[in-house]
């Protein structure tokens, strides 16, 4: 008998495939049918910190003959976009029974607003979700400052609620490994890594700016599992989820190995849809039993960092190989 179940975050999923946050689970319905797919667990679109401060502008531009403070208009603004987030979580708790539902907050400050957390937890969500992605381009950026925002805002959260808390961190840190353990220090229960930006390009014929790839492509995925493999080995009370580039069966399968207790996708249910979550199930299912596996446990980082003596792959930085004289 093949057991799927997995630990995240304190959390028991049926099996490892997270739908991780984006459009695909911006509504009740959507959920119910990834549920119904196989999702091990949901991680709702994220309400932006940003969005909230935008909408509040556009609406004072709007409106600028109407007299309400900033202040006012910022509260009315934040009240209505909490208040369909938090219908969002009760509407998809209600059809999603035994599929955990992750309520995601982007911030980007340690403002009071993340108090909201609270309600999350009322709402009825099974684990919050952080994503503080942002790129640092000021010159006088202080090294180590955004790592440190990252403590700052997990800390606020962990005094506000018992929710289990979950960091999805950007994939530009020079030591994930250090705030990882940082965070795990702080009370992180799990981190996602990684999120994934925007990709810019520019469009030569026009000579304009363009969008690069919305959807991540399986080249991703090795940045996922060098860092999977490092941390997990380092800083192994907490738990990992890979996000970014996970797209074949195969790849989910190189995650657990690394060190993954869950994976995270999304440009993959979009290029094709959520049927590749039963073909990811399939295959793990079948690649357990030729292995003798029963349980994720038996085989989940057997190729991380730890247990892969003196094999520095996941540290290999140079293809020495093939840089040689004659490659
Ligand atoms: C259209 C779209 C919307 C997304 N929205 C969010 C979001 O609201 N919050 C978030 O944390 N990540 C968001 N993401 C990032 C994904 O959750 C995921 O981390 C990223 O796409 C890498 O995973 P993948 O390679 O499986 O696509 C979005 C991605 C896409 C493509």
């Amino acid at each position: 008998m093949t057991d799927f179940k997995t630990n995240f975050a304190g959390l028991t999923l049926r099996n490892p495939i997270i739908v991780s946050s984006s459009g695909l689970t911006n509504s009740a319905d959507k959920n119910k049918k990834l549920a119904e797919a196989g999702a091990g667990a949901i991680v709702l679109k994220s309400l932006f910190e940003e969005q909230i401060l935008i909408e509040t502008d556009q609406m004072l531009t709007d409106a600028a003959s109407y007299m309400e403070g900033t202040d006012y208009l910022q509260e009315y603004v934040r009240h209505h976009k909490l208040n369909e987030y938090l219908e969002l979580i009760k509407s998809s708790k209600a059809v999603c029974q035994d599929v955990p539902i992750i309520a995601s907050i982007n911030c980007y400050s340690d403002s009071e607003w993340i108090d909201f957390a609270k309600q999350i937890e009322e709402a009825g969500a099974d684990a919050i979700e952080v994503n503080i992605l942002a790129l640092q381009t000021d010159i006088n950026y202080v090294y180590g400052s955004f790592e440190q925002r990252h403590v700052d805002i997990l800390k606020h959260i962990k005094k506000t609620v018992k929710l289990p808390v979950i960091m999805k961190l950007g994939n530009s840190f020079t030591n994930p490994v250090a705030l990882i353990n940082q965070l795990y220090a702080n009370g992180a229960d799990a981190v996602v890594l990684f999120n994934r930006f925007y990709q810019p390009d520019i469009d030569i014929i026009k000579m304009k700016h363009a969008a690069g790839p919305i959807l991540s492509s399986s080249n991703e995925l090795p940045n996922s599992l060098r860092w999977i493999g490092i941390a997990s080995a380092v800083v192994d009370k907490i738990d990992y989820a890979a996000s970014g580039g996970v797209q074949s069966p195969q790849d989910v399968v190189k995650t657990l190995l690394a060190g993954a207790s869950a994976v995270q996708v999304c440009s993959i249910i979009y290029k094709k849809s959520d049927t590749e979550i039963r073909k990811m199930l399939t295959f793990l299912g079948t690649w357990m039993q030729d292995n003798g596996f029963e349980r994720i446990n038996q085989f989940k980082g057997r190729l991380n960092h730890k247990n892969v003596k003196n094999a520095n792959y996941f540290e290999r930085t140079q293809f020495l190989k093939y840089f040689s004289a004659n490659k």
